[in-house]
């Protein structure tokens, strides 16, 4: 896996001497999943297909291509059978070898090829903070690493990940993606408040709050799910205490840090992401992901766009 260079224009963000690669990746997926339930009853939302791969493997898929091979997934309860989709299937495989069907074979054997998966399970789910604290022991002490939400898909074409790990190696801060919402919806997001770096796409972090009232909230720049992370963030976690919804928040722990720019590990920037982004444990979000993916495939592009067409012009008027 190559490195990814970090390109000239982030220069003025740090002093000429980047820090160290970011190599693991952490994708939490312990959550309950309420929002799409009664589906998610035994199946663990990240494992809901996107027309035909489980969301997560799309996720797993961009940690590879930004070059982090060691990926520690976070799971719990209910949530076996995604270790079993990264696992080889010999059976499966088997029965296709068998029958010839090289196609499948290969699709089949992809996923348990991907990456060096690890797993651990986070008990009780009490927060993302807290999914986040679970992979301390393996990422340790020295090194950033990122962490991909298991239900947040960002399109393959619209960069966003290799970015922000060369953000966080000029900074040697913490990174957030963050995007612009409509500001009705900012309630349902980490909100934060910024100011500018002098880089187009990059903002310093000045402070974060979970889910906060319209009017109280500091913008409209959403948190979404990928975070590079410095470890002391780990530090911070152990301290903070459970905030809303009675969960341990990453939202106040990165607040922590943002409060805190001058020390070594402190200091939140956030990278502005203006591309496409689908929250698949949003029943909605999850309808637009296959809609809009399924639809720019060659396999299945073609027939799905006529019926969208006459689908659509059969539609009632509102
Ligand atoms: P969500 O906010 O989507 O929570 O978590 P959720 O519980 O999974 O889903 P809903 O809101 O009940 O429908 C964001 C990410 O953090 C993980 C989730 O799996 C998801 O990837 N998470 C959340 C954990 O791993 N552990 C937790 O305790 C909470």
């Amino acid at each position: 896996m190559t490195e990814p260079t970090i390109p000239a224009d982030l220069a003025p963000l740090g002093d000429g001497n980047p820090g160290p690669a970011v190599v693991k990746a952490v994708i939490p997926a312990a959550g309950l999943g309420t929002r799409f339930l009664p589906a998610t009853k035994a199946t663990p939302k990240e494992m809901l297909p996107v027309v035909d791969r489980p969301a997560i493997q799309y996720v797993v898929e961009e940690a590879v291509r930004a070059g982090l091979g060691d990926i520690l997934m976070i799971t719990g309860r209910g949530k076996r059978s995604l270790e079993d989709h990264f696992d080889r299937a010999w059976e499966l495989e088997a029965a296709l070898e068998a029958k010839g069907d090289k196609d499948r074979l290969e699709q089949v054997r992809e996923s348990a090829d991907l990456a060096d998966i690890h797993y651990t399970r986070q008990g009780d789910p009490r927060g993302l903070g807290h999914a986040v604290l679970c992979a301390a022991h393996h990422v340790g002490d020295d090194d950033p690493f990122a962490v991909l939400l298991g239900d947040d898909l960002i399109d393959e074409r619209d960069e966003l990940l290799t970015r922000m790990i060369g953000v966080q190696r000029q900074t040697r801060a913490s990174v957030v993606a963050l995007m612009e919402v409509d500001p009705t919806q900012v309630h349902l997001y980490g909100c934060a408040a910024v100011e500018a770096t002098g880089v187009d796409d990059v903002l310093r972090v000045t402070g974060m709050v979970e889910k906060p009232d319209p009017k109280d909230a500091p913008s409209n720049l959403a948190v979404i799910g990928r975070y590079v992370l410095h470890p002391r963030v780990f530090e911070v976690l152990k301290d903070t205490k459970p905030g809303r919804g009675n969960e341990i928040q990453l939202t106040d722990a990165l607040q922590t840090l943002a409060a805190d720019p001058a020390t070594e590990g402190g200091g939140v920037y956030g990278v502005v992401f203006k591309g496409r982004r689908y929250d698949t444990g949003d029943r909605l979000d999850y309808l637009k992901a296959v809609v809009r993916l399924a639809s720019e495939r060659d396999d299945l592009g073609p027939e799905l766009r006529a019926f969208l067409r006459e689908f659509v012009a059969g539609l009632p008027a509102e």
